[in-house]
């Protein structure tokens, strides 16, 4: 049997041979989001050391667009600061993939929603207070997220 989707090379590469995935032991933050369009999962956990990023993995229980957003966005993200790491966006995810196919674009929130969850956990633990818009955007993914 065949499949109907076609990805391009570099999101298979990613999906065959994933990086960073697994979790971290004694992660700084951790995020947890749900697809609502299809009920796929994903979980991102970071270590943060001076405003840097400096581990990250995924576990993802999705399709083939799911872990292939997740390994590239681990390597998006590795060395950037918080801030740049929040920057990243559901558009930057797929770009960094060479676009998926436009039936998956969905699967591409699932990474960029996880990271931000997993920066704002941190954020919380360490008492650095999120603004107003941070607050709105983890708000708005909650409200998208249907396994809360
Ligand atoms: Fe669920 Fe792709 S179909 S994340």
């Amino acid at each position: 049997m065949t499949n109907p989707i076609k990805y391009n090379k570099k999101v298979m590469e990613h999906f065959s041979n994933p990086h960073n995935m697994g979790e971290l032991e004694n992660p700084d933050g951790v995020g947890e989001v749900g697809n609502p369009v299809c009920g796929d999962m994903m979980k991102i956990s970071i270590k943060v050391e001076d405003g840097i990023i400096t581990d990250i993995k995924f576990l993802t229980f999705g399709c083939v667009a799911a872990i292939a957003t997740s390994s590239v966005t681990t390597t998006l993200v590795k060395g950037k600061t918080l801030d740049e790491a929040e920057k990243i966006t559901r558009k930057a995810v797929a770009d960094a993939l060479e676009g998926l196919p436009p039936i998956k674009m969905h699967c591409s929130n699932l990474a960029s929603d996880a990271l931000y969850k997993a920066i704002v956990d941190y954020k919380k633990k360490h008492g650095i207070p999120l603004s107003e818009e941070e607050i709105g955007r983890e708000k708005k993914i909650d409200e998208e997220d249907i396994h809360e």
